[in-house]
């Protein structure tokens, strides 16, 4: 095991969201770690499967410097974690996603940027769009053309990594074609190499949609007017249509005045989804309407005859609860969610929309096999959300959109997952022929590992334990890159 020799001057220590609260998401699973390491001959218990090669990368809030005022979860810097799995061995490394911030931050020796729950005034810069948080790029990794990106989820600069090194590449912006920001979830067809992203911000049209073509530039921006400003998170693509999504959480108007950063979710409108042509313009959106809710996730979506089908993760409640008063209780309530598999089928001849529940269970942070985004997909693969105070995920859920049949793994007293994507086995032709691969960290041991299992028989526990040198945080978005497409980046 070799560490870099970049420490950290000063690293976050627990601190409080209000005077004598201590924030839970600096502490214990959550609190980040210092070190940077690169190691390798790692201790398996079970056996990698040899049919399984490729990387397995989490992002995740990772605070270098003691935050600046209150700290949200959401605010700490992008910190990707990375299991290689090649020929049945593994290696593990780590690195800070080196953002713009973070490179200020570094010089400064300190953090120069307040977070969500402060005002935004005197903070160095924003996003384009002149919001002034630091874009931390700690949300979700994409694989697009060779390279990772690290993507921000309030729409920032997508930043480009290597998949292996983990170095940072820079700010992409497409052959100099971006113009604005990427939110959290592009969405990559890999049939075709486009990549799909919207842009949002504070002024009108408050939504912009564009394709990042195979050739690597902006093929195509629209705006998509909205009646103000909105806080999307995901969207959809079929082989046809991408599907956004206007929906009723809002940053409070009030607040914004104030510089502050709040939001509010208004039960009296309605969620509205609208479909336009892969290439098409803010004038050909279809709009459809449903009932009340927030969606943080979609699962996937595909053309069916005259109907758009998308399956989503739907928060039917997504305010906090109604004894959440101080602002370190707001955000512990905010992030405990809470939300059911969905189905919306949006009508494109008769403008119908209908909507169904297709299960009860709290899951969230969906996967599939990445090569069916936009088609139809039989299975889904979430985690289970624990009903504990923080966002704990207690167990893998495995849907078969066929049968609706339902496989469940809870990963035992104390023990935590990650998102686990999809990853197929070498030359995998058929959906669900690979494996499921997740980091779990084991609040008793105090210790965290990659867990590998059989993605058709989840029932049966992991095939193959890989042992990690270091305690993981918990975090957010993982992505599994293939060693097919590892190929093509090698240097
Ligand atoms: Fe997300």
């Amino acid at each position: 095991m070799s560490e870099t020799s970049e420490r950290p001057v000063l690293v976050a220590e627990p601190q409080s969201g209000e005077p004598d609260e201590p924030n839970p998401y600096l502490l214990g699973l959550y609190a980040p770690t210092d070190t940077e390491i690169d190691a390798d001959a790692l201790e398996v218990i079970g056996e990698i499967p040899r049919d399984l090669n490729g990387v397995y990368l989490r992002n995740g809030p990772n605070p270098r410097f003691q935050p600046q005022g209150r700290y949200h979860w959401f605010d700490g810097d992008g910190m990707v974690h990375a299991v290689h799995l090649e020929n049945g061995k593994a290696r593990y490394r780590n690195r800070w996603v080196r953002t713009k911030a973070f490179l200020a931050d570094s010089e400064a020796g300190r953090s120069l940027w307040t977070g969500v729950m402060e005002s935004p005034k005197g903070n160095p810069f924003g996003n384009h769009h002149g919001l002034g948080l630091k874009d931390a790029a700690n949300t979700d990794l994409v694989f697009h053309r060779g390279r990772v990106l690290a993507t921000w989820y309030m729409c920032g600069d997508p930043y480009a990594l290597d998949p292996l090194s983990l170095e940072t590449l820079g700010a992409e912006d497409f052959l100099g074609t971006l113009t604005g920001d990427m939110m959290a979830h592009p969405k990559v067809d890999e049939r075709t190499g486009e990549m799909f992203w919207f842009d949002y911000g504070p002024r009108p049209p408050y939504l912009r949609f564009g394709v990042v073509g195979a050739d690597g530039a902006v093929a195509s921006v629209t705006d998509v007017p909205l009646p103000g400003p909105r806080l999307p998170h995901d969207m959809a693509i079929t082989e046809k249509y991408a599907v956004l999504m206007d929906l009723p959480l809002l940053p409070d108007a009030e607040a914004a005045r104030r510089g502050r950063h709040k939001i509010v979710f208004d039960r009296s409108m309605p969620a509205r989804f609208g479909v336009l042509p892969r290439y098409g313009t803010g004038d050909q959106v279809r709009w459809f309407e449903a009932d009340s809710c927030y969606i943080y996730h979609v699962v996937n979506a595909w053309d069916e005859g005259d109907e758009v089908v998308m399956d989503v993760c739907r928060v039917n409640r997504p305010q906090p609860r109604a004894d959440a008063h101080t602002p370190l209780a707001k955000m512990l309530s905010y992030l405990r969610l809470d939300a059911q598999l969905h189905r919306y089928r949006f009508n494109l001849r008769t403008g119908a929309c209908t909507e169904s529940a297709l299960d009860d269970a709290n899951t969230e942070f969906p996967s599939i096999d990445a090569r069916m985004l936009g088609r139809k997909s039989r299975y889904a693969y979430n985690v289970h959300i624990s009903p504990e105070s923080t966002l704990l995920f207690d167990g893998i859920v495995r849907y078969d959109n066929l049968t609706q049949a339902k496989a469940e793994w809870s990963f035992g007293p104390g023990r935590w997952g990650s998102e686990a994507p999809f990853a197929p086995r070498d030359s995998a032709v058929a959906e669900d022929d690979g494996y499921l691969v997740t980091f779990v960290q084991d609040e008793r041991e105090g210790r965290s590992e990659l867990d590998i299992f059989d993605a058709a028989d989840i029932e049966a526990g992991p095939v193959a334990r890989v042992l990690l040198p270091a305690r993981v945080p918990l975090g957010f978005h993982a992505a599994w890159v293939r060693a097919d497409q590892l190929d093509g980046t090698r240097r």
